[in-house]
């Protein structure tokens, strides 16, 4: 049987982790794996330290794996140090995702590429496919312009928006339900905003998404969001209700308290209607994708 080849690219990030997760043991593809530190955290798979903003390494790994699918789930990820970082995040955010197109095209690959809530202002979500994006900060602009140069390029590719990613990623930063956990059981004191609307995303949820678009070579543009539609601080208290925590720890606040040099979105959130429909996507309740992730730090402890 001639396996289809799959080149997952940021596999040490969060997503990258659970993506290739879900891919370890499947013997219907050959995996390669790609990310930015020196060690990949997967010893099973061949993987390639790849800075994937310098045109000559993706050249290179294009030659040396010839995939048929390209996952990208490297970027530059943070929102508030892109308004200043302006340059590096371009360059990971737009130029190399035009690397990893222009590549595409003779190794015949198909491109999938995450990109984000942040190309919409957050004035009138939650938003579809076709909602007219206007970013507010350099990070959303970058993400938009990553989206539109992959369309210069002859190539079948599908571009998925997300938000607010959160799971039980095993290495790196703890994702914002580990911290609210961590913090309460510490009895630290948190600030949580309650203008920001969002339908967090499941890790699971966005990786079988993944799986599926590699599974059916679906194109396009698809809207990956969770199940339910809340503001950050209604998400802390479900978190806080699941895990059965003290919400007096937590204070309310406006997302300009904080000062923040990138603004946010604030009333925003992704309608997964189409992907519902052509992908079969069915995002976990909250409570649902809680009790997983409990069930995962058990294991890993
Ligand atoms: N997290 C969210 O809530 C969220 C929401 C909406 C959309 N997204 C999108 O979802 C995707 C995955 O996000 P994530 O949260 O998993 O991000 P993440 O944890 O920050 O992972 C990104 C990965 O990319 C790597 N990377 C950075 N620059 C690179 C380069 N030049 N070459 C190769 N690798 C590089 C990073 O390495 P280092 O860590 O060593 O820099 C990291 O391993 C991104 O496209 C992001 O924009 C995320």
């Amino acid at each position: 049987m001639i396996k289809n080849r799959i080149l997952i690219i940021g596999s040490n990030g969060m997503l990258g982790q659970q993506v290739t997760s879900l891919f370890l043991n499947n013997d219907n593809y050959e995996i390669r794996l790609a990310s930015f530190e020196d060690d990949s955290f997967f010893e099973e798979l061949p993987y390639t330290k790849i800075d994937i903003s310098n045109k000559i390494e993706v050249k290179k790994l294009f030659l040396d794996f010839f995939p048929d699918f390209v996952i990208n789930l490297a970027a530059y990820t943070n929102v508030d140090k892109s308004e200043t970082e302006k340059e590096t995040c371009w360059n990971i955010n737009v130029n190399a995702i035009e690397y990893l197109a222009k590549y595409c095209v003779p190794a015949n690959s198909h491109l999938i590429h995450i990109s984000s809530d942040y190309v919409f202002d957050g004035l009138n979500g939650p938003y579809a496919e076709n909602d007219l994006p206007n970013p507010i900060s350099y990070y959303g602009r970058s993400k938009l312009a990553g989206e539109n140069i992959i369309k210069k390029f002859n190539i079948p590719s599908t571009i998925i928006r997300t938000n607010v990613l959160f799971g039980s990623a095993r290495f790196g930063r703890p994702d914002f339900v580990k911290w609210v956990v961590n913090s309460l059981e510490n009895k630290n004191n948190i600030r949580i905003v309650t203008d920001q609307i969002n339908n967090p995303t499941f890790l699971d949820d966005i990786a079988s998404a993944i799986k599926k678009i590699c599974d059916t070579s679906k194109t396009g543009l698809y809207n990956i969001g969770g199940a339910e539609l809340l503001n950050r601080y209604e998400f802390t208290e479900r978190i806080a209700e699941y895990f059965n925590l003290d919400m007096n720890f937590v204070t309310p606040i406006l997302t300009s308290e904080l000062n923040q040099p990138a603004p946010r979105p604030l009333k925003s959130g992704l309608i997964n209607l189409k992907a519902e429909t052509e992908l079969s996507y069915k995002p976990r309740l909250l409570n649902e994708c809680f009790r997983l992730m409990e069930k995962d730090w058990l294991k890993n402890k």
